[in-house]
């Protein structure tokens, strides 16, 4: 079997009165990137601030790398990579400064730097203090600082939240190298696309409580009860169709004769799942 980077049992969190997480279970191997999906409150944040020893549970269990989450220490944060939305950056300090401060605090080889550097893009900023990078670029000294110790686990909030989609997308190949490289990564997005995309599993939670668990194609299936296609012939007609003997017989006079110019089965995709298991949006 894989090997489990992450474990979570019947994790609760109370804020005040309320719980914000509610028999939270999930599971987290090497090599593999679970999402959290949720709107906002959902308990997202408090999950990695468990996690990663930031915040105490109020009852369930949750481990990672074998190590109970209210007794995580040093020897840890050698081994994991957090960004969440207050990490920053020394705004004085060059680029290169920056990731020179935490390979010494990590006993990183400072060789590492520049081929760091190059991987996410940065290598011609190196010079320049952090303070003047665009979003998109911090956003990427952030990761590459969180990246240079080559943890075993990494935790994402929110990673391209307000970056532009070219951006976003050189971070999700870099996701996908760590993931092949054997990464485990926890994210946390608002972002449906970039889960079905990223994720090997995802968790939809709502109000505290997960409400679908499973990998994204297995989630959209489960929704997928009224089978249909989608069909645009080449005169211009669009047509959706139910999945039956009538539509595949039409299907194929329409192939023989050349007609279609696009033809899509219609399962449904997170977003809409999600919207029928919460009754609500996303943002
Ligand atoms: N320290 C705290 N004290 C009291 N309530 C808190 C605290 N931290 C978070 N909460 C509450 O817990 C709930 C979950 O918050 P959390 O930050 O985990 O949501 P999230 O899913 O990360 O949302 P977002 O998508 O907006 O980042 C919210 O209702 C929030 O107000
Ligand atoms: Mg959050």
């Amino acid at each position: 079997m894989n090997q489990e980077y992450i474990s979570i049992r019947h994790l609760s969190k109370k804020f005040d009165r309320s719980f914000v997480l509610k028999d939270v279970n999930a599971v987290l191997g090497k090599g593999e990137i679970l999402g959290f999906l949720g709107p906002s409150g959902a308990g997202k944040t408090t999950t990695i601030k468990i996690l990663t020893g930031q915040l105490r549970p109020t009852s369930g269990e949750a481990e990672v790398l074998g190590i109970p989450c209210d007794r995580i220490d040093e020897r840890i944060y050698e081994q994991i990579g957090i960004v969440t939305d207050t990490s920053g950056v020394y705004e004085r300090m060059t680029v290169y400064d920056n990731l020179k401060y935490f390979a010494r605090l990590l006993n990183v080889p400072l060789d590492r730097i520049d081929p760091m550097l190059k991987r996410i893009g940065l290598y011609e900023h190196r010079k320049k203090p952090a303070g003047k990078l665009s979003k998109g670029q911090t956003q990427r000294l952030i990761l590459a600082r969180a990246i240079l110790h080559r943890p075993k686990v990494l935790f994402l909030d929110e990673p391209t939240s307000g970056l532009d989609p070219s951006t976003a997308l050189e971070i999700h190949s870099l996701l996908l190298e760590l993931k092949k490289e054997g990464m485990a990564i926890f994210l946390t997005t608002h972002n449906m696309d970039e889960a079905t995309k990223l994720c090997d599993h995802v968790a939809l939670l709502n109000e505290g409580v997960i409400v679908e668990y499973g990998s994204p194609e297995e989630i959209c299936l489960k929704y997928n009860r009224i089978k249909r296609y989608r069909v645009q012939l080449t005169d211009g007609t669009k047509l959706t169709l139910s999945q039956d003997p009538d539509t595949a017989g039409r299907i194929m006079i329409w192939m023989k004769e050349n007609r279609i110019e696009t033809l899509h089965s219609c399962e449904p995709t997170l977003e809409t799942v999600f919207l029928e298991v919460t009754g609500r949006e996303l943002k």
